[in-house]
C-alpha cells in the first residue's frame, strides 16, 4: 500500500513520534538491589526515604545490621529471621541501610507528623494494633507502642488533620475510625456506616479508602464508587456525592487511585476544589482472576468539583487503561499516573499485562487534551509496588511483590528489588536555562497567611505571568493511594521583578488556615514556564 494516504499517514505519524520523543521523561536504575520490596514509602525532611514491607513472608535479601535477628514467634515463615524488612534510602548518596521493625507492618498505613517523625499504625497479626514511631537519623530505628490503636488497623488509610492528629479511617472488617493520637484515654472508635455501605460482600472494594481533607475542614471520603463529605469532629455525612458514572468499584482490590487536584489560592482562599479518580478494575475483577480470567482494567477517570453546590462527575478517557496505577502530584501542578498492569485486579498473583508508559495529567488543559503518554520503564510494577516525588522533581519507583512469600524465580512477576527513578520532561537538560534555582536565604518556617519573599536565581528573561510558587505535602504512599497528598498554589507569583543579575523575587502569601494546609512539611517550589525548580523544605504552623 502505497497511496497518498499512506504516506500522509506516516507523515503524521513521525510527526507525533518526534514531538512526544522530546519531551516524555527518562527512567533512571538508581539500585538493582534494595533488598527488600518497597510496598509502603514515605519521604522525610532530611531527603532520606523510609521505606518497607512485611516481616512475615520469609527472608528478604538484605541483612540486619551488626548480625542481629528478630525472634516472633508469631511469624508464618521464619520464627527467627535474620534480614531486615524496612530499608532507609538516602537520596543524595543514593545509598541505604537495614532497619528493624519487630511485628508485622504488612498493608499498613502512615503519616509524616509536624515534628518531623513518621506514624505508623497497624499491619497484620501480631503488628495489627502497634503504632511504629520513626523519626530519621544515622543510627535512629523504629520504636514500637504495642496497644497504640484502639482497634485493629489492615488495609486503612490516614490522614494528617488540622490539630495535628492523624485519623486512621477503616481497614478489613473495621466499620469505624480513630484518632492518634488518642482524644482520651477512655475514647472508643466511631462507627462509620459510609463503610458498611460501600462493602461489595466478598469483594469489598472499599479497602484504603481515598481520604482528604477538604479546605472547609471537612473530610472528603471515597469508597467503593462513591463518595461523602464527612465531619469528624461531630461523626456527620454533610454531602453525599453522586455515584462515580458507570458505578465501577475503585479501592482494593479494584484498586485504581486518586488525587486532590492543586488548590489554587485566590483572595486568601480557595474556593475550587477538584478531585480526580483514575483506573481500577470493574466489579467482579478480584472473583473472576481467583478462577483464571483476567478482565480490563477501567479506563475512566472521573473529576468532580467537590466544592460545587451540585456537585457532578466529569468522565475522561485515559490514553492506557490501568489498575494499581499511582496518581502523583508533580511540583508544576500536573498530575503523573504511573505502575499498574491493565488486567486482572490486586491482590496476590491476580495483576496481569503491566502498564509500563506513566501518562501525564494536565488539569488546566482542554478536555480531551489532557493526557500524554511518558517514556516507558522496563520494570513491571504490579501489586506493592510504590512511588513517591522527591525534592529534585524526580519520581522514585519500587516495589512489586504480588506472591505471598518473597519468590524471586519461577513466578510471572518475580518480587522486585530494583529501585528506579522517573525524570519528568521539565527536568530535560535542554530546558536548564528556563528552571528556576531558589536561592539559599529564602525563608523557611511560615506561619499562616503570611507574606514571605522567595529569591530566584534563572537565566534568560521571566515573564512574571509565567511564574508561580507551589507547596507540596509529602505523602505516604502504598496500595496505589497516597495519604496527605496535597499542592497548593500560592497567591503572588506574579508579583516577579528582577533583583539583579539573572535574579528575581517574588512575594507570595502562605496558606490561609491549617484546613487549607495542615501544619508540616512541605516541599516548595519557584516553578517558572511550567518548570519547577529543585524544592527546599518549609514548615508551616
Ligand atoms: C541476596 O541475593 C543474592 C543473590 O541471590 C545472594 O547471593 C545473597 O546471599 C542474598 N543476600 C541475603 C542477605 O539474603
Ligand atoms: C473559603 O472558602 C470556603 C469554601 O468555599 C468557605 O467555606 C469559607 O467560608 C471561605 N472562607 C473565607 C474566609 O472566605
Ligand atoms: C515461593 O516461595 C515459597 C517460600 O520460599 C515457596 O514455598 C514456593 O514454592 C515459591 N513459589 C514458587 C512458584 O516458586
Ligand atoms: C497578580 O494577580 C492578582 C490576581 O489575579 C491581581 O489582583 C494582581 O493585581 C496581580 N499583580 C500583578 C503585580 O500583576
Amino acid at each position: 500500500m502505497s497511496s497518498p494516504l499512506h504516506t500522509l499517514l506516516i507523515y503524521l505519524l513521525t510527526v507525533i513520534v518526534t514531538v512526544t520523543a522530546k519531551s516524555t521523561g527518562k527512567w533512571t536504575l538508581l539500585q538493582s538491589n534494595i533488598g527488600i520490596t518497597a510496598m509502603h514509602m514515605q519521604l522525610l525532611p532530611n531527603d532520606r526515604v523510609l521505606i518497607y514491607d512485611r516481616t512475615d513472608f520469609g527472608a528478604s535479601n538484605i541483612s540486619l545490621p551488626n548480625g542481629k535477628c528478630r525472634k516472633d514467634r508469631n511469624d508464618y515463615v521464619l520464627k527467627q529471621d535474620c534480614t531486615a524488612h524496612s530499608i532507609e534510602f538516602d537520596i543524595a548518596s543514593n545509598s541505604f541501610r537495614p532497619l528493624m521493625v519487630q511485628t508485622d507492618v504488612w498493608c499498613s498505613s502512615a503519616s509524616l507528623m509536624p515534628d518531623g517523625t513518621i506514624v505508623q499504625t497497624g499491619g497484620f497479626n501480631d503488628g495489627d494494633h502497634v503504632v511504629r514511631v520513626y523519626k530519621s537519623c544515622d543510627e535512629c530505628d523504629w520504636k514500637e507502642i504495642k496497644s497504640g490503636l484502639i482497634n485493629r488497623r489492615w488495609y486503612a488509610t490516614n490522614h494528617l488533620l488540622p490539630g495535628g492528629r492523624q485519623i486512621i479511617v477503616g481497614g478489613r472488617r473495621q466499620y469505624n475510625y480513630e484518632f492518634y493520637p488518642r482524644i482520651s484515654s477512655k475514647q472508643k472508635a466511631y462507627t462509620f456506616p459510609f463503610l458498611v455501605q460501600t462493602n461489595d460482600p466478598n469483594l469489598e472494594n472499599n479497602l484504603y479508602p481515598f481520604v482528604f481533607l477538604n479546605t472547609d475542614g471537612n473530610l472528603f471520603i471515597f469508597a467503593n464508587n462513591r463518595a461523602i463529605l464527612f465531619d469528624y469532629s461531630r461523626n456527620k455525612v454533610i454531602k453525599t456525592y453522586p455515584t462515580i458514572p458507570g458505578g465501577d468499584p475503585r479501592n482494593y482490590p479494584s484498586t485504581g487511585s486518586a488525587v486532590l487536584l492543586p488548590l489554587r489560592i485566590v483572595r486568601g482562599n480557595v474556593t475550587v476544589v477538584e478531585v480526580l479518580v483514575c483506573g481500577g478494575a470493574p466489579k467482579g475483577a478480584f472473583v473472576n482472576a481467583q478462577k483464571g480470567k483476567f478482565d480490563g482494567a477501567l479506563k475512566t477517570c472521573g473529576r468532580i468539583r467537590i466544592s460545587d453546590s451540585k456537585p457532578k462527575w466529569v468522565m475522561e478517557t485515559m490514553p492506557l487503561a490501568r489498575l494499581m496505577g499511582d496518581m502523583l502530584l508533580l511540583p508544576n501542578g500536573d498530575v503523573l499516573i504511573i505502575n499498574g498492569g491493565s488486567a486482572g485486579s490486586a491482590g496476590w498473583e491476580y495483576g496481569r499485562n503491566p502498564v509500563l508508559h506513566p501518562v501525564v495529567y494536565r488539569p488546566d488543559s482542554s478536555l480531551g487534551r489532557r493526557f500524554q503518554i511518558q517514556t516507558a520503564s522496563t520494570i513491571p510494577r504490579m501489586y506493592h509496588s510504590t512511588a513517591i516525588l522527591v525534592r529534585d522533581g524526580r519520581v522514585l519507583v519500587g516495589g512489586s511483590n504480588p506472591h505471598i512469600y518473597y519468590n524471586f524465580t519461577n513466578v510471572l512477576y518475580p518480587t522486585e528489588l530494583r529501585f528506579e527513578a522517573f525524570s519528568p520532561s521539565y527536568l530535560d537538560s535542554q530546558l536548564a536555562s528556563s528552571r528556576p534555582k531558589i536561592l539559599p536565604d529564602s525563608q523557611t518556617q511560615f506561619g499562616y497567611g503570611n507574606r514571605v519573599i522567595i529569591r530566584f536565581m534563572v537565566f534568560g528573561h521571566v515573564d512574571p505571568k509565567s511564574v508561580y510558587v507551589t507547596m507540596v505535602a509529602p505523602s505516604f504512599n502504598t496500595h496505589s493511594f497516597s495519604m496527605n497528598q496535597r499542592l497548593l498554589i500560592l497567591e503572588g507569583g506574579n508579583t516577579t521583578k528582577p533583583i539583579g543579575q539573572a535574579r528575581y523575587e517574588v512575594m507570595v502569601t502562605t496558606p490561609p488556615s491549617c484546613n487549607v494546609a495542615p501544619a508540616n512539611y512541605y516541599l516548595l517550589f519557584v516553578v517558572h514556564r511550567e518548570i519547577p525548580s529543585e524544592g527546599i523544605w518549609v514548615k508551616i504552623g
